[in-house]
C-alpha cells in the first residue's frame, strides 16, 4: 500500500481548523473570557420556523409506512429540483431543466468532488487569495496550479490567465475579499474559457447578499456560459443550512459533463437527507422567503456597522457590500497571524489571517458578518482600545 502522498504533503492544518484550535486553547486559558467569533462565515441567526415545521414533518412522514421514505434519487428529488429552476434562475431568464441541477450536501462536498470529473494532468487556474479547499482539493489530486492574483492595487480583481488553464475556479461575490464582477467582467471569463476549452467552477455561495443591479447572480445570466461553466449554490449561507447541509450543483447539458457526473453520484452519493432537502424546499415558501430574508438583511447590517465602524477607526477595509465579508488591511504591515493572535489576545476577537487564503492575503485579515449588531458594536469598542 502507498498513501497519496499530494495529500500527505498538505502543510499544517486547515485553516478554519488552526483558527477553532487558537481559540480553543485561549478560551481554555481565559474561561470568563467573552470570546466574539468573527473568523469563520458561519450563520448565527435561528432557521425561520416555516423551515423546522417542514423538519418536523419530514421527521413525521419517516414515521409512518405511509409516507415512508428509503434511499432517494442520488440526483435530488424532483420537487426540489423544479424548485430551484422556478425560484433561482427562470425569473433571471435562465433556462435549465431538473436534469441539470444536482442537489447536494452542501457547496463544500462538491467543491472537492467535482475535480473528479477531470484528468490530473488538467492544469487548474485559482485566484489568490481564495477559499482554501479549491487548493487543498486541487493539491491532493496532484494538478499544477496557476495562481491568479488580486491585488490591492487592482482592486482584488483577478487578470485572465496568461497561460492555458484547463480548469477555473472563481467564487463571487468573492470569499475573501468581497469583489463582485459585473456582467461584462463576467463575459471576459466566458469568453476564455470558450476560446481556451476551458471549465469554470463558479462558487456561488454568497449571491443571496448582492444589492448592486450591476451584479449578476448567475453566471448564466451571461450568454454562452451554460457550455463553460458549473455552478455551486449552498442553502448555508443563504437560508442559514450550515448544520441542515444542503446545496445544489448546476451541470449544464451543454458542457458535456452532466451525464458524467450523474454517473458520478450514483456511484459514490446516494443523495442528501430527505429531512435536508423538505426544509430546502420550505425555503421558497412566501414565508420562508421572508424569513431567510430577515435573517439576510440582519447581516448584511452588520456587515455595513462592522465595515464603517473599522473605517472610523482607521483601517483601510473592502468588501462588506455586496457580500458578507470585510477584507481589512492589518495595521502597520503587520504579518496576518500576528494581528490575528494580538485581536484574540487583548480584544477577543477571533478573525481570520488573510495570509490562510493564500500568500496574496497576507498583510490582511477577515471578518465575518454571521454575527450581530451587539457583537460586532462590543468588537468596535474593543479594537478602539488596541495599542
Ligand atoms: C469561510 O470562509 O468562512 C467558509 O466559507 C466557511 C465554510 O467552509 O463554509
Amino acid at each position: 500500500m502507498q498513501v497519496n502522498t499530494h495529500l500527505q504533503q498538505l502543510k499544517g492544518n486547515y485553516l478554519f481548523t488552526e483558527i477553532a484550535n487558537r481559540t480553543q486553547a485561549y478560551q481554555q486559558a481565559h474561561p470568563e473570557a467573552n470570546v466574539l467569533r468573527l473568523g469563520i462565515g458561519d450563520v448565527t441567526l435561528p432557521l425561520p420556523p416555516v423551515i423546522i415545521d417542514a423538519m418536523h414533518r419530514a421527521v413525521e412522514d419517516l414515521a409512518h409506512a405511509e409516507t415512508f421514505r428509503g434511499y432517494g434519487p442520488e440526483q435530488g428529488y424532483h420537487w426540489l429540483r423544479q424548485a430551484i429552476i422556478d425560484n433561482d434562475y427562470t425569473p433571471r431568464g435562465i433556462n435549465l431543466t431538473p436534469e441539470e441541477v444536482f442537489i447536494s450536501d452542501g457547496a463544500g462536498s462538491d467543491l472537492g468532488n467535482l475535480s473528479e470529473l477531470f484528468d490530473a494532468a488538467n492544469s487548474v487556474a485559482i485566484l489568490e487569495p481564495s477559499y482554501p479547499a479549491y487548493v487543498d482539493t486541487n493539491r491532493m489530486a496532484g494538478r499544477e496550479i496557476i495562481w491568479l492574483p488580486c491585488l490591492e492595487e487592482h482592486n482584488f480583481y483577478p487578470d485572465l490567465p496568461k497561460q492555458k488553464a484547463d480548469i477555473i475556479y472563481l467564487c463571487f461575490p468573492n470569499n475573501p475579499t468581497g469583489t463582485v464582477l459585473t456582467r461584462d467582467e463576467l463575459a471576459r471569463w466566458i469568453e476564455y474559457a470558450r476560446t481556451n476549452h476551458s471549465i469554470i467552477l463558479i462558487d456561488a455561495a454568497y449571491e443571496a447578499f448582492i444589492e448592486d443591479p450591476n451584479i449578476p447572480h448567475s453566471i448564466y445570466e451571461i450568454d454562452g456560459a451554460q457550455e463553460v461553466a458549473i455552478e455551486i449554490r449552498s442553502f448555508s449561507k443563504t437560508a442559514g443550512f450550515t448544520a441542515v447541509r444542503c446545496g445544489y450543483t448546476v451541470v449544464p447539458k451543454a458542457t458535456g459533463l452532466q451525464a458524467m457526473w450523474s454517473r458520478r453520484q450514483c456511484t459514490k452519493f446516494n443523495g442528501a437527507s430527505y429531512i435536508s432537502q423538505r426544509a430546502a424546499l420550505a425555503t421558497y415558501t412566501p414565508e420562508g422567503k421572508a424569513g431567510i430574508q430577515a435573517n439576510l438583511n440582519s447581516y448584511k447590517q452588520t456587515a455595513r456597522i462592522l465595515s464603517a465602524g473599522l473605517c472610523a477607526l482607521g483601517y483601510t477595509v473592502y468588501g462588506g457590500k455586496n457580500a458578507p465579508y470585510i477584507w481589512c488591511k492589518t495595521p502597520d504591515k503587520m504579518d496576518s497571524w500576528a494581528f490575528f493572535d494580538r485581536l484574540l489576545n487583548q480584544c477577543q476577537i477571533v478573525c481570520t489571517p488573510g495570509v490562510g487564503f493564500g500568500n496574496a492575503g497576507q498583510g490582511f485579515v477577515r471578518f465575518s458578518a454571521f454575527s450581530n449588531r451587539k457583537d460586532v458594536e462590543e468588537a468596535l469598542k474593543r479594537m478602539k482600545t488596541l495599542a
